[in-house]
Formats: C-alpha cells, sequence, structure tokens
C-alpha cells in the first residue's frame, strides 16, 4: 500500500512543471514590496528630471563583451547566451547600464535632451550559484547620467540613493573608492601583477593576471589574500587624486557618512574614477550590497559614441525588498465587499459596483453560487472594511451596509452608501 502511494507521489512529482532554480514566483506581500519600492524609486528620480528608457530583454552578446569586459565573472560565466534563428549571438542582459549607452548612442539621445539623466526598472539575469538575495532572475532599478561630470555628477547620484535608501528605512554602510583614470591605472596594474605573481592565486586569476589583475581583487577566492597590498588610490594621478579629495569633502559636507575601501574595484570593467557600494547592515556580507556604481567616463565612446563623461548605479531590488519593513506599505484604500443574498441580486449589486467603481475604494464581489456566510468570509479574510449586502430590501431601493471592523449594520437607500463609506 505505502509502495502503491509512494509511486503515485513520485509520478504526480515527476509531472510537475517546477520553477526553474534561481528564479522565483513573487506574489502576495512580497509583490506588494517589489511594487512599492519601483514606486519610490520611480517618484524620486523623476522630482530630479531623470526619464525613463525601457530597455530590450536581450542585446547582442559583443554589447557586453565591449562595456562589462571579456575578463569579468559576468561575461566569462555568468552571461545567459542562446542563437536566434538567424544564428545571432543573444544575451538576456545581466546588467542596464551597457543597454542605456547603447541606446543613447544609437538615437542620438545626447542632442534629444538637454537634461541626460535616465532610469529604468526590470529583471536582469546572471548564471550565478542562488541562494537567499543572490538569483538568476533579479530586478534593478538603474540610473545613469551623462555629461555631468564631478564632483557634483557623483556627488548628486549619492544623494538620490540616499533620499531613497533612508525613505525605505534601509540600515545601510556606503563604501567607497576611485579606480582612476587609464594612465593611473596602468601604474596600478603593474604594481598588482609584481606582487600578485608571487602568490598562490585560482586558476581563474592566473589566466587573468596579465590581462586584468584587477579582477583578482573582487575575486571570491583570492580577494581575502591581497588585504594588505597597497590600494588604487595611492597611484592616482592628480587630476583623479583631485577629484577623488572633492567627491570626500562635498560628502562628509552633505553629512554623508562613508567607508573608505581601497580594495573597492566593481565586478565589471567600465568604471572609471569614483565607484562605490552601499551594503545593508543585516545582510549576510556576500549578498550585502544594495545598490552600487560609479563613474564610467569612457564608455559612451569606446561604444562608438563621442566623449561624454557619465555615471550611474543601479539597486538590487530583490535585496532591499528582503530588508524592507512591511509596516512602510500603507494601503489607505477603503476595501468594500459587495454581496448578493441570492443570485436573483446580482443586477443590482453591478449597478451598485458601477457606482463605487472610479471612487477611491477597493472592490470585491458580486460573486455567483456562494452562500453569504462564505462571501462575508472572504470579505473579512480580504481585510474588508465594508460589506455591502444586496438582498429583499432592494425592492425599495435599500441594502445593509454592514461595518466589518466593528461589527455594525444598518440598512441604507442606495444612494446613501457611497456617503457612509468614505
Ligand atoms: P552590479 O553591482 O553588478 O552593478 O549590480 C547592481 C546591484 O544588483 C547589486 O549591488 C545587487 O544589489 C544587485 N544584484 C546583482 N546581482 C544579483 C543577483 N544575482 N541577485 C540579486 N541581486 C543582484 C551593475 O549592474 C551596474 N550596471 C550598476 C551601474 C549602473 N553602474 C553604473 N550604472
Amino acid at each position: 500500500m505505502f509502495l502503491v502511494k509512494l509511486n503515485k507521489f513520485l509520478d504526480w512529482f515527476k509531472k510537475m512543471t517546477k520553477y526553474v532554480r534561481g528564479t522565483r514566483d513573487i506574489f502576495g506581500k512580497d509583490a506588494e514590496k517589489f511594487r512599492f519600492v519601483e514606486e519610490v524609486c520611480r517618484k524620486t528620480v523623476q522630482k530630479y528630471g531623470f526619464r525613463e528608457i525601457i530597455l530590450p530583454t536581450f542585446e547582442e552578446i559583443s554589447l557586453y563583451v565591449r562595456s562589462v569586459g571579456d575578463t569579468t565573472d559576468i561575461v566569462e560565466k555568468q552571461m545567459y547566451e542562446f542563437e536566434d534563428k538567424k544564428g545571432r549571438k543573444l544575451v538576456l542582459r545581466p546588467e542596464g547600464t551597457a543597454g542605456v549607452v547603447r541606446a543613447f548612442i544609437e538615437h542620438n539621445l545626447k542632442d534629444v535632451f538637454a537634461l541626460k539623466r535616465f532610469f529604468y526598472y526590470g529583471s536582469m539575469f546572471r548564471y550565478e550559484r542562488p541562494q537567499k538575495g543572490r538569483y538568476r532572475e533579479f530586478y534593478q532599478f538603474g540610473m545613469e547620467i551623462f555629461n555631468e561630470g564631478g564632483p557634483a555628477g557623483d556627488v548628486f547620484l549619492i544623494k538620490c540613493i540616499c533620499e531613497i535608501i533612508n525613505f525605505l528605512s534601509i540600515k545601510n554602510r556606503l563604501y567607497i573608492n576611485s579606480v582612476g583614470c587609464d594612465v593611473c591605472r596602468k601604474k596600478y596594474r603593474e604594481y598588482l601583477v609584481e606582487i600578485l605573481r608571487n602568490m598562490e592565486l585560482c586558476e581563474d586569476c592566473v589566466a587573468r593576471l596579465d590581462r586584468n589583475p584587477l579582477r583578482v581583487l573582487d575575486c571570491k577566492i583570492d580577494s581575502h589574500k591581497v588585504d594588505n597590498i597597497k590600494g588604487m588610490t595611492e597611484f592616482l594621478c592628480d587630476s583623479c587624486g583631485k577629484e577623488y579629495s572633492e567627491i570626500r569633502k562635498f560628502l562628509s559636507s552633505e553629512k554623508i557618512d562613508f567607508v573608505e575601501d581601497k580594495l573597492l574595484v566593481r565586478g565589471l570593467d567600465y568604471y572609471t574614477g569614483f565607484v562605490f557600494e552601499f551594503k545593508g547592515v543585516e545582510l549576510d556580507a556576500a549578498q550585502s550590497t544594495i545598490c552600487a556604481g560609479g563613474r564610467y567616463n569612457n564608455l559612451v565612446k569606446s561604444l562608438g559614441g563621442e566623449d561624454v563623461v557619465s555615471c550611474g548605479a543601479a539597486f538590487g531590488i530583490d535585496r532591499i525588498v528582503g530588508m524592507l519593513n512591511e509596516g512602510l506599505i500603507k494601503n489607505k484604500k477603503v476595501r468594500v465587499g459587495i454581496s448578493v443574498v441570492s443570485d436573483e441580486y446580482l443586477s443590482v449589486a453591478f449597478k451598485i459596483f458601477d457606482s463605487l467603481e472610479n471612487k477611491e475604494f477597493v472592490l470585491l464581489g458580486p460573486f455567483s453560487g456562494k452562500s453569504l456566510k462564505s462571501q462575508l468570509r472572504i470579505f473579512n479574510n480580504e481585510g474588508c472594511n465594508y460589506a455591502i449586502i444586496v438582498g429583499e430590501e432592494c425592492a425599495n431601493g435599500e441594502v445593509v451596509v454592514k461595518n466589518l471592523k466593528e461589527n455594525v449594520q444598518k440598512i441604507l437607500k442606495i444612494e446613501e452608501v457611497i456617503k457612509e463609506l468614505v
């Protein structure tokens, strides 16, 4: 008997279609939290003139190889690559900056808008080992600013991020560094290669050492071995050093606390100069970065555009939602259930529905074939404030309005119902 049941269960289990590892179904309170965070980000950046850009979910592979960099973990190991029916090599976007820059160049957005601030929201795809706070499909809210140099552009971006994080009451710490320009980074790379050559490194780092030694600093296996080496800031040229020091000065005068992290280089190759990461203080160290970005002054030019300085950042929405206090989401709308004693009253119930539908109510019902008791149970469980009960009183143009929170009810003329609910 037990074996028969077990086999039946295994058959059912085999047939069941399951979600793909690293993806999630987001529903109920979590879906509300996602929308809430997106809305807070959206409203905040729109106050500062950011315009939305809705990007394609997939792009040509060469875009990411040329921007994120061919020696990064993202490009080497994490991209969802596929060929379409014509053999084009495409990638599900692992991040949004490259797509925004491509669109900026392609549509000549430099000349279309005086203010060149853009934001985007959507899912990104990276083949990483899934765990709490790390998914293969995850959501980013990103901001990109073109043609605004440092220190004002960088400090403004940080202020904007702080406004969002503070509104969401997320406990966090800001880590900053500068990865310099091509000139100063060349000297740092030489220093790194010399030091790192004598260390025992993982296979990936050995392979990348000559091409991109900075990657060793954010390697999950080797980064702890380099704690005591010099940071990039000791190699900055005069201009990068001055800009970095001005940014720190402005952050301090704006009362924005930060910690300097001399080995922060970020996992993407396009950065130049100022880089930063906001970490949630209550999250596991490995998945604690909730928003990150920096300056990428060379990217527009290197992808074929003009010489346009740029900076930006992206929030990891999944991680922010994971830290969000539910109490912040206040649903102020009055919830009203419309019930019928029997189906013969449905047409009156639909008329009442029509009279309420454009007002600020959440409306539930009417339902067919359910007892009044089960309709009221649904409304109670759904947190309704009122139930309108349509029954024989409607012959006199009246209905019962029940206050579900106080458990009292009265009979009202249908025209008076709205007044009672607001
Ligand atoms: P990123 O640091 O690769 O930067 O990603 C930004 C944020 O996305 C991370 O700080 C993290 O919160 C979230 N994130 C990344 N990977 C995952 C994952 N597997 N699961 C959950 N959340 C994740 C960028 O993508 C740059 N494009 C940011 C930028 C914009 N820089 C300049 N402009």
